[in-house]
């Protein structure tokens, strides 16, 4: 049994569990316009979204984050539970372990088996082969496959690849072949307009911009390095909003999910204003699965259900999409990243609804 890459999964959920949430948020240099008179009740408001193919009810997601151990399978286990009950998609962490090793598959096909008819994305590396991830996406009965990015957490990682030369071609062949929408997602460092347009070029279509702001790999892995000497770089990689900034020039092109550091549904209807179609939560669903249980994940992910649902109604708009006409002003240290980008901030904040 591959135990270092099991308790590599422990350690990074205990440490994701006791690590404190970043303070200061690129969120919070964004603002909508209060809209006195919205003109819509909220029976009007539509939650639906699209990503390719895939109609999710709500535009929320539990992320990528676990699986391979007999005590992950419990936790992912759990989080379908809640997934099921709500409504909501689910994604699984990486699937490697058990692709290489079928004994511990069942601690992934627990979520199929407890959520039949929901949404369920299966999880492997950008590195993977092809033959992995037609498994990965057998083993769940997928609806879409993750293929995650996460270059500095390898690096950081001792145990970790040091390779990363053909991934581009291995991403274009995997979206070629497979039959389910391929999301090529980030883990936490976030995209610039380049990589999305690399991503383009090789006919990526649906993209997980992943960004910095919530749990950090950088920060996990150096917690699990003996001499802990990479803490001077836990600020590497673009924020979520930024991210998002940059994909402003490819969101006709690219379907755009955003993740990391998404922490109340606020983060998220901002998100959707700047052209996501969907938001990954990861960490802080774990944190509430682990404080309150199934039951108080279920009345948190029906809060955010229910806030969502107020926040469009402030902004005075019917669904996700109308929200990409509300303006939003940026300020701040990203209205300083748009200035030294060439990126239109006053475009966004002057759009009409
Ligand atoms: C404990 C834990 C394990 C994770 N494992 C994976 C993984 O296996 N594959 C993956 O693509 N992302 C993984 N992630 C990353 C999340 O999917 C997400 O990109 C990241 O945590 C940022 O989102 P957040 O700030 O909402 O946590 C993991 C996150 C956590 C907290």
């Amino acid at each position: 049994m591959d135990t270092i890459r099991q308790n590599r999964k422990a350690d990074h959920i205990n440490i994701a569990l006791t690590s404190p949430f970043t303070l200061s948020s690129d969120f919070d240099e964004l603002s909508f316009i209060h809209r006195s008179l919205p003109e819509v009740g909220m029976d009007d408001i539509q939650l639906q979204t699209n990503i390719g193919p895939l109609t999710l009810d709500y535009p929320i997601f539990i992320n990528a984050m676990t699986g391979g151990s007999e005590k992950s399978g419990v936790i992912n286990a759990s989080l379908a539970e809640a997934a099921s009950e709500t409504g909501i998609a689910m994604a699984v962490g990486s699937q490697h372990a058990a692709i290489r090793e079928e004994e511990l598959a069942h601690t992934f096909k627990v979520v199929r088996k407890k959520n039949p008819n929901g949404l369920v994305f299966a999880n492997i590396g950008a590195d993977a082969p092809l033959d992995y991830a037609l498994k990965a996406i057998e083993m769940l009965e997928a609806d879409a496959l993750q293929v995650h990015l996460n270059v500095p957490q390898e690096l950081v990682m001792p145990e970790g690849e040091r390779t990363f030369t053909s991934l581009l071609a291995k991403l274009e062949k995997l979206s070629a072949k497979l039959h389910v929408p391929v999301i090529v997602k980030e883990t936490g460092f976030g995209m610039s307009t380049e990589t999305l347009m690399q991503l383009q070029n090789a006919g990526i279509q649906y993209v997980d911009l992943g960004g910095k702001g919530g749990t950090n790999f950088i920060h996990i892995e150096n917690e699990r390095r003996s001499k802990r000497d990479f803490e001077y770089l836990k600020d590497w990689g673009q924020s979520t909003v930024v991210s998002l900034l940059e994909a402003q020039s490819e969101l006709d092109e690219l379907t755009i999910i955003a993740s990391g550091g998404i922490r109340n549904p606020l983060d998220a209807v901002k998100s959707f204003s700047l052209g996501a179609s969907a938001a990954g939560i990861a960490g802080p669903f774990l944190k509430i699965l682990h404080d309150q249980g199934v039951a108080g994940l279920i009345m948190e992910l029906e809060v955010w259900k229910e806030h969502l649902r107020m926040l469009l109604l402030l902004q005075g708009a019917k669904s996700i999409p109308n929200l990409k006409q509300c303006p939003i002003i940026a300020g701040g240290k990203v209205r300083e990243w748009c200035e030294a980008r060439g990126i239109d901030w006053q475009r966004l904040a002057r759009r009409k609804p």
